[in-house]
């Protein structure tokens, strides 16, 4: 049988390899961007992957599934359970989880914390009306059924596995019924025809895997552990300077699946009812540093992270419209060995071109995604046993090739690569 890592390193992909992935709506989610990293990374030699800034692990449940070992990492705690559902769990049968699947979508609906801040009716006219005047994001029918459902949760899982599992299911069924335009510091003020739905738990789409999949709650910095490729996709923040405060803060923007996965019944507060540990930046863990207003601090925590990172490769996203200026970030990069660098338009999400209070932010110009491959440092046994798999669409093969001896990487195609083979060093000169 074919092993996992040996088809990542001598065939270049694994037999279980797949672009489809699940999670929930977020922004700055790589979802379409994976196929591009897959073009990039396929013809490295690496068998263990980090995923530093893992948010929906779409990317880490592509990692898992081309046959890499994945360390998902994310500060979020909603990222932690995605994490453990779809790259710690690797058994696709889990005896017994439809079963309370079904028992929780059979719950007699409660009144509870979550029906008291989140839950509101229909006007009559469409529009959402509640006792304290708030907008909502869910009709009150759907947050008795989560007040039932995530107590129960607690009580019928096995183990923190399944655990996460029966909570992945749950966010996921949320998702398609909440009234927002895909982040939680606004809700909508009539009913969008999706809120109206029941929401229904249904199985997450279970990952098998025969790799070491690690998945951990930190500041990406901080991981000290060896990987062949480093993947960091940390918060854009925004270069507009008319609206430099109105940004994507994660702790923010996603407050309600912190609340749904810690089921701590934290104090609420403003139009939308958030945590209040992440109502104002200057919270203790508010915002992320890579959040921060100040363009010295983002850029020089970017600078240590690809810097402290112990990896051979670094693949890394930006846009041109974060805070960093792209020419910053190809100064930091031209210091190791420029392999790749991508620039493609990216579809914006509808809510960034909005403020928290709806208006128009202004800035519709054109959005550019970056990917920057570069190899940092040689591998530890440099030379010796790894071979680039050459050319992309072969056949799959069960059977095991010789190894062969490679010199360097099967430099990028030009049309991938915006700065033809010079690379950033060669645009810098
Ligand atoms: C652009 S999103 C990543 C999206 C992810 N690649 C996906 O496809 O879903 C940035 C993520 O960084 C996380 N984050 C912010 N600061 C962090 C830090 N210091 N360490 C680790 N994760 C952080 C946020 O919680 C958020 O999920």
């Amino acid at each position: 049988m074919l092993r996992n890592d040996q088809s990542v390193l001598e065939l270049g992909f694994s037999p279980r390899l797949s672009f489809e992935t699940e999670g929930v709506r977020y922004s700055g989610s790589k979802r379409s961007v994976i196929p591009k990293i897959h073009e990039l990374i396929h013809v490295l030699p690496i068998r263990s992957v980090l995923d530093a800034f893992a948010g929906t692990t779409r990317v880490s449940q592509y990692f898992k599934s081309a046959g890499y070992d994945v360390h998902c990492n994310d500060i979020a705690a909603y990222s932690t359970v995605f994490g453990r559902c779809y790259l710690e769990n690797c058994d696709v049968e889990r005896p017994g989880l439809d079963e309370k699947i079904k028992f929780l979508n059979h719950l007699k609906p409660v009144d509870g914390y979550f029906t008291a801040h989140f839950g509101g009716e229909d006007d009559g006219a469409g529009l959402v009306k509640a006792a304290d005047g708030k907008k909502k994001p869910f009709l009150l029918k759907n947050t008795r059924k989560l007040d039932a459902v995530r107590d129960q949760i607690d009580k019928i899982a096995e183990d923190k596995i399944e655990h996460a599992i029966l909570l992945t299911s749950l966010i996921n069924a949320l998702d398609q019924v909440e009234n927002t335009l895909g982040h939680q510091v606004a809700y909508l003020s009539k009913w969008a025809p999706r809120a109206y739905s029941d929401f229904v738990l249904r199985r997450p789409r279970l990952l098998a895997g025969d790799g070491s999949y690690r998945v951990t709650r930190m500041d990406a910095r901080k991981i000290s552990d060896r990987c062949d490729l480093a993947y960091f996709d940390p918060p854009y923040n925004t270069n507009n300077t008319h609206t430099p405060t109105t940004r994507v803060r994660y702790a923010s923007y996603y407050h309600f699946w912190t609340t749904v996965v810690l089921n701590d019944r934290p104090q609420s507060v403003g139009a939308s009812n958030r945590r209040l540990d992440c109502s104002s930046d200057t919270l203790p863990g508010a915002i992320s540093k890579y959040e921060s207003t100040k363009y010295e601090q983002v850029l020089e925590e970017i600078d240590q992270l690809i810097s402290g990172v112990d990896a051979r490769y670094i693949l890394f996203s930006y846009s041109n419209k974060g805070k960093v200026g792209i020419e910053d970030l190809e100064k930091l990069f031209a210091r190791y060995k420029v392999l790749a660098v991508e620039k493609f338009s990216h579809r914006e999400n509808v809510q960034k071109l909005l403020t928290s209070n709806r208006e128009w932010l202004g800035d519709q110009s054109a959005n550019f995604e970056y990917l920057f491959l570069v190899e940092k440092s040689l591998p530890r046994s440099a030379g010796t046993d790894f071979c680039v798999s050459q050319g992309r669409g072969r056949k799959m093969t069960a059977a095991r090739p010789e190894k062969q001896k490679c010199e360097s990487i099967i430099p990028m195609p030009p049309p991938l690569n915006i700065y033809g083979n010079r690379g950033i060093r060669g645009l810098l000169k």
